[in-house]
């Protein structure tokens, strides 16, 4: 097992569009293991491969008050959307920010599991926010795509010297 390196906005290497698995070998196994550690540790509700540095379309999350009900998500693909939600949310990759944004309350979803093994589940609430947020982060996406362009601007300028700051 081991922590990961979490890229932070404005880091070019999110903006990356993952690739879907087709190897269900011990290697992925692997990274699923680590990535649940680094989610676990940091803490965060969900996590994707992109914002490791692993541009497939895999996402690890855990939405539960008892942080005990991991699931991961393989090549997933929301099959249908309806409803609407608000709600705060942050990122691990854009730590330190909250804000609100729109998205679907009811999600069905396919996805794989790391032996590959298919399936489909419906989502609501959290549960299907957290997963429409990773997946947008396997498309090269944030949360903070979604705000204003002053409001992203202006978080980009606090990491950028945050950053800065820690590096020197
Ligand atoms: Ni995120």
């Amino acid at each position: 097992m081991a922590l990961l390196n979490i890229l932070h906005f404005p880091d070019p290497r999110l903006r990356t569009v993952a690739k879907p698995v087709s190897e269900f070998d011990e290697n992925l196994k692997q990274l699923v293991s680590d990535m649940f550690e680094t989610m676990y540790e940091a803490p965060g509700i969900g996590l994707a491969a992109t914002q490791v540095d692993r541009h497939i379309r895999l996402l690890v999350m855990d939405v539960s008050e008892t942080r005990n009900q991991p699931r991961c998500l393989i090549n997933p693909v929301i099959l249908s959307a309806e409803g609407e939600e608000e709600m705060d949310e942050g990122c691990l990759s854009v730590p330190g920010f909250y804000e609100k944004v729109r998205r679907a309350d009811r999600i069905r979803v396919s996805t794989q599991d790391v032996d590959g093994v298919s399936s489909e589940f419906e989502a609501e609430g959290i549960e299907a926010v957290c997963i429409q947020h990773e997946m947008d982060h396997l498309d090269g996406k944030l949360f903070v795509d979604y705000l204003s362009n002053l409001k992203r601007n202006r978080i980009r300028s606090k990491l950028v010297k945050q950053q800065k700051q820690k590096s020197s």
